[in-house]
This record gives C-alpha cells, structure tokens and sequence, in this order.
C-alpha cells in the first residue's frame, strides 16, 4: 500500500479517536510501531478526569486544569477540553468501555488537585487498557480502517512546505518504505524513554516530535516534562507506576524511618500538586540518604486494596511486596511530556497536511503542569477534533510514483544502544525534577558530541529531542510549574508568563544543526 486517504501515526488513545473521525471520509491507515496495544495509555491507571457526577461542575474542572497550569494554559483550549469531554466519554461508554460503578452509577475517585471526585476508573487501576480494548474493538468493525503494527515511522515526507506522508519501515523485512496520504495525524505520544527513570514503557521515545520537528514543524513547552512522585522503587523490578490514586483513598508517604513527611513541605501533604510532592520526596530522600520513600496502604481495607487496585496489588506481590501489610518503596520517575508538537484547538500544527494529538502535541491544556488524569481526555477530545479538521480541509491525493522499498540493515535504523543509554542517563542526572544553568549546559554539550556521532536518523531523532528539551530548560530562566530551577527558584509572571516554540523552517536539511529556541508566544488570556 503505497497511497491512502488518511495516515495517522500511533494506536494508543489519541490515533484510534483520530482513525475513527477520518473513517467517515475515506480510507485511513493506523501504522504503529508495536502491537496494537503497545502504548502509553494501554498503562494508564488511576482514570479519566471528566466532569460527570452530580457534585462536579465543568467549571470547577476548568479552573482546576488551570491552576494545575501554573499561569500558561491556553484557556480556549482547556475550554474544549473540560466542555467536550463529557460528550466524548458518553460515546467511548456507548461504545463499549465499562468504568467501574457502584450501585449501577458511575463511580468517580479522587487525585491530588482536583477539588472534586471526578476520576472515572476501569477495572480498578486498568483505565487506560479498557479505553484501548473498547476503541479498537470499535475501530476493527470500521472497514474503512486498516492497521499495520510493528511499522516504526522514521521520517514525515514533504513536498512544497506540506507534509505529503511517511517513510517506514516495514514490518516483516527491513524495508523502508514510503506512504503518502491527504493528510497525517501525529499521535506517537510521549517521550518517558529519553530519561532512563521512568513510568513509560519503550516505545514513548518522543519520535513523532522530533520527526515533526525536523520536518519544520513548531514545537513548543518542551521545558515542561513532569515527573510522577511515586514509581515503585523495589530491587530488581521496572519502575512500574503506583498511581496517585492511592493517596486519593488515603495512602501516606513515610521516610524511612516511618514519619510521614508531606505536611512539612506543603499543607496539602499527599494530596499536593504533582510536583510539589515529587521535589519533597526527593528533597526527603536527600535529607534521610535514602534511596526511596514508602507509601504505605496497610491502614486501609486489604479486601478494599484488593478491589480497587488489582493490577498495582498484582504487581507488588511479584516483587515480594504484598501492599496490603507492607508499605510500598517509592521515588519519582518520569511520566509526562506536557510540551511537543504545537497545535491549534483543531489538531493543525505550523506544517499544512500535519495534525497531531494527544501527549505528542501541545495543545496548551495543560500549562506548566497536567492535572493528573486529564491526559486521556485530552486524547479523545483533540483526536476526535484532529480527525474532523483532517478530513475537512485535506485536499485530493496528489499521484506520484513512490520509490522502491529500500532494504536495510538494523543498524541503518534502530536506536544506537550506547547512545541511547549515555542521552538517557544525561537527562535524568541534569534535565530531571530539579535544574540549573550549569547542569543544563553540561548536558547540552554533552549531547552536541553525541549528535555528531548519531549513526541514524533514529538516533539522531531521540538526541535531538533531548536537545530541544534541555534548550527550553536553560531558555526557562524562572521556575514555573514541572520546570524547576533551584539557580532561580521563583515564578516571574512579568517576563515569563509565555511559551517557548521552536522550528527549524528548511526543514530535513538542518537536522543535525543544534536546535536553539527560536521564538516566543506570549499566552493568549
Ligand atoms: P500513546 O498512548 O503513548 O500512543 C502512542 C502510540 O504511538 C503507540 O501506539 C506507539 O507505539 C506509537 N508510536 C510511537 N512512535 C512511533 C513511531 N515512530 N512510529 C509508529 N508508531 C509510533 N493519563 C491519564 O489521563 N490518566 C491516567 O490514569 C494515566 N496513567 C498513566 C500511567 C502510566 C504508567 C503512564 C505511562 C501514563 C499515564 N497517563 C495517564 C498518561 C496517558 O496514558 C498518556 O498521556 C496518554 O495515554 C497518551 O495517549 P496518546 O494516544 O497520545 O499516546
Ligand atoms: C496515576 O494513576 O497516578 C497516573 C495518572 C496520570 O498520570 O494522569
């Protein structure tokens, strides 16, 4: 298959809302990378933010996201979200997706910095595998839908300042290939994987910003990564997440000698911003000399943990932690990219024929900093909307001849191993949860040196990532929501009250020229 209607680029949330829209107008490809189910959102746990139950208002929604936002959000953008998300809930529900209730209602929980229950939940702590069993399930009976798993997109085609298609490669032979539609939807997702701790699993390595990026597309907010408090911190075990939604029913964070600790650093104690609570956890580690904190849960109803925690309980008891009598070791890892490929409330980036949602865009919604669980709302509602807007405006195909596959060796195209390892260990030690100008211009030298002996474009895409990510850190002189600079600890509204974008505008040709933050935006309030 060489010509389609439609590409989108990645199965997680955001790509199968966006395939099911660009359903209705023509024929639609979903390439991705892994299997099906392989993304993101297939992990998320704690639950959809969206106001729903009758003690909620869309308004309290509202101003919750924007407080989270710390002052950058873009307003109209979280209007969609907070306004629209009801909407698209009720249809993923009609569709099949089962969240968990009681007595026949819908039960909401509770996460740090919402100031109501608003948390749809499924299965327990399997919120985001129910999302995906429900929208594939719906977008397999769609004949108009094709997918092509195990296909890594590693370059975004142009021609005459629009982007035209895709080069991959292709699943079962090496081949790299090209497909070319009437438009793209980027929904690659996150970039967890530039940092060697993290909650994300392998294939968030933030391609689709870079390919964007060097298309000559604008990305933005890079600066703003956010780093979950509580990633299990067991010997021998993956950083696998312990979701908020613990504290939510009560969980507390103890040092290690069992003092719990979170009033000290904020009032809001367990339930404090995200980030509040990752600084003090890490400021308490660095107090004690200890490698972790706990959360402990044995106070509460092992039948209820149990219930309501299933695959976190699971988990646990395979590394030898049984959650319901010990407590549970944790420390932050890397979770969230707010920052990416700059869109418009209707998914379109700077590059025409280029939309994208979800975690690999930058909407606005979230500022400086997400509320917690409004990243799987943000993937229905702007994948909804990128498909809409795609199918609108994407002119006719434009016949060309496709070049030949082309053969390559592994080497030509997968991530160089060494690299990958010395970028990813770079970011956690100088672009993590705190920062300064002299740790970030280590890393960016560092990662210079690196970029000249990337042996692929692969590699060359997660260096460069890391590059626009650490620009933005050292741009950042203020320290504002997940960014924080301990050089500069304050929030300057005055002067930094704006986004950082950058773009390269010729495009390809400049890939391995150090990327630099070429402009600013003031907030559109
Ligand atoms: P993803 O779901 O990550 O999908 C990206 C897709 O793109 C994948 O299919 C991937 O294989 C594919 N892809 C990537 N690169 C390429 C490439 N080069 N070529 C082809 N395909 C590619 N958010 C909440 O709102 N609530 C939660 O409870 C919650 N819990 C979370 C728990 C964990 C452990 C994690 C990691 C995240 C959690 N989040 C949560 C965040 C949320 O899951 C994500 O932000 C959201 O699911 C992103 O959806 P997406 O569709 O944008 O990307
Ligand atoms: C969690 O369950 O703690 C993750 C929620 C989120 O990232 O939104």
């Amino acid at each position: 298959m060489t010509e389609i209607d439609f590409i989108v680029i990645g199965s997680g949330v955001a790509g199968l809302r966006a395939a099911i829209s660009l359903s209705r107008g023509g024929r639609v490809a979903v390439l991705t990378k892994d299997r099906l189910d392989e993304s993101n959102t297939e992990y998320a746990q704690g639950g959809v933010a969206v106001a729903l139950s009758d003690e909620d208002e869309i308004e309290l929604h509202f101003e919750d996201t924007l407080t989270a936002g710390a002052g950058i959000c873009d307003e109209k953008a979280v209007r969609v979200l907070v306004e629209e998300g009801p909407h698209y809930i009720t249809e993923l529900i009609e569709w099949g997706a089962q969240f968990d209730r009681e007595d026949g209602e819908l039960a909401f929980t509770r996460e740090a910095a919402h100031s109501r229950r608003r948390i749809l939940h499924a299965r327990g702590d399997s919120t985001g595998s129910e999302i995906i069993r429900a929208l594939l399930a719906h977008a397999r009976r769609i004949p108009e839908i094709t997918f092509l798993a195990h296909a890594a997109t590693i370059d975004l085609l142009t021609e005459e300042g629009r982007c035209v298609g895709v080069r991959f490669i292709h699943p079962s032979e090496n081949l790299r290939c090209e497909m070319r539609a009437r438009a793209v939807v980027l929904a690659t997702g996150g970039a967890g994987r530039i940092y060697s701790q993290t909650t994300n699993p392998e294939v968030a390595t933030g391609d689709g910003i870079a390919m964007a990026y060097v298309a000559g597309a604008e990305v933005s907010d890079l600066e703003f990564f956010q780093f979950h408090p509580t990633a299990l911190a067991a010997p021998g075990a993956p950083r696998f997440l312990i979701s908020e939604a613990l504290r939510g029913e009560g969980g507390i964070l103890r040092n290690d000698t069992g003092e719990p600790f979170m009033s000290r650093y904020d009032q809001r104690a367990e339930l404090a911003p995200r980030d509040i609570v990752s600084r003090s956890i890490k400021a308490e580690m660095e107090r004690t000399g200890c490698q972790w904190v706990s959360l402990d849960m044995t106070h509460l109803d092992p039948d209820f943990l149990r219930r309501r925690f299933p695959k976190i309980h699971l988990t646990c008891l395979r590394f030898g932690i049984d959650i319901t009598s010990s407590p549970i070791p944790v420390s932050p890892a890397a979770h969230y990219l707010m920052g990416g490929v700059r869109t418009d409330i209707f998914g379109r980036t700077s590059l025409p024929g280029l939309y994208a949602a979800g975690e690999t865009a930058c909407t606005g919604v979230h500022g400086a900093n997400r509320l917690a669980s409004n990243s799987l709302l943000e993937g229905l509602v702007f994948g909804a909307r990128a498909g809409e807007a795609a199918l609108e405006e994407a002119p006719p195909l434009r016949s060309v001849t496709t070049p030949a596959p082309i053969h390559l060796s592994p080497e030509d195209w997968i991530f160089d191993p060494l690299i990958r390892y010395q970028t990813q260990e770079l970011m956690w030690r100088h672009v993590s949860l705190i920062r300064n100008h002299e740790g970030l211009s280590t890393a960016i030298s560092r990662i210079d040196e690196l970029i000249r002996l990337a042996p692929n474009s692969r590699t060359l895409n997660l260096l460069a990532l890391a590059r626009l990510i650490t620009a933005a850190a050292l741009w950042r002189e203020e320290s504002r929501g997940a960014h924080y600079r301990d050089d500069i600890p304050g929030r300057d509204d005055l002067h930094w009250r704006i986004h950082s974008v950058t773009a390269i505008p010729h495009g390809r040709a400049a890939a391995a020229a150090p990327p630099c933050i070429k402009g600013r935006v003031s907030v559109n309030l």
